[in-house]
């Protein structure tokens, strides 16, 4: 996987993904980054990317052509039109299974804005997907690229340790992960349940399971439309339902 990312703070970037797990992958070679200043770009002296909004209003507008340029630069290097991603609120929210399929492309870029947007032109011409990674509103397009690489790097194979950790994980089938315990067996007076301590491997998974049907109708209940849920466990599903409506009652 090749990232490239096109931005106004390429050290952002590379100080970000050059940490951790993403940066253990780049040193091995089963990652690329390329951070690509903008400013590179500009066309006068000043070194310039903003300009003012025609028609009036607030803030600075990146101009088309130094995007175009940062662009142009990979596209020729790369020799084929790659898939561009603008972070935007506007855009696609960004999930799980988008975070897979663009696990498969061999090049992303990734448009990072900044000031109140960027020329519409230069979007048409070059963007392909649109993504927010939440209905919220940030600074600048750095921090989204950074959230989907991380993710997108999860799923390329070779950069978790455990292989299969990838997708076993929260949303997994749309469910949220089952909780976890470790050393010590009794913490501030909260014991390890006894079904982990007993070596019984299917049990085990059985409860780990429920759990994760349990926690996702609890704290995420709208991803178990799309969820893997076999009728009986649907049928669980409704029985705590049900339950958590006698006691919301109760409580009143
Ligand atoms: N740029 C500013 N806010 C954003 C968001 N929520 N998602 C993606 N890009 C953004």
């Amino acid at each position: 996987m090749n990232f490239h990312v096109l931005t106004l703070f390429p050290e952002m970037i590379e100080n970000g993904m050059n940490t951790s797990i993403t940066g253990r992958a780049i040193a091995k070679g089963l990652l690329s980054l390329e951070a690509i200043n903008i400013r590179d770009f500009a066309f006068n002296k000043h070194n310039k990317v903003d300009d003012y909004p025609y028609g009036g209003g607030a803030g600075m507008l990146m101009q088309a052509e130094p995007v175009y340029l940062a662009y142009e630069s990979i596209e020729k290097r790369v020799g084929r039109k790659p898939r561009v991603v603008y972070l935007t609120p506007q855009g696609q929210v960004f999930n799980q299974k988008m975070a897979r399929e663009m696990a498969q492309e061999e090049d992303l870029v990734f448009l990072c804005g900044h000031y109140e947007g960027i020329d519409e032109r230069v979007l048409e011409e070059i963007v392909t997907d649109y993504v927010s990674i939440g209905d919220y509103v940030l600074t600048g397009g750095e921090l989204p690229a950074m959230v989907m690489m991380d993710s997108i790097s999860r799923m390329v194979p070779g950069v978790l340790n455990n292989e299969e950790s990838g997708e076993t994980e929260s949303f997994a089938g749309n469910l949220l992960e089952h909780p976890q315990y470790s050393r010590p067996e009794e913490w501030h007076g909260k014991k390890v349940p006894e079904v982990l301590l007993s070596g019984h491997h299917a049990n085990i998974e059985k409860w780990r399971r429920e759990q994760s049907i349990y926690r996702t109708a609890q704290r995420r209940p709208d991803l178990l439309k799309n969820s893997d849920l076999t009728n009986k466990e649907w049928n669980y599903v409704r029985q705590l339902r049900k339950q958590w409506k006698e006691e919301g009652l109760e409580n009143k």
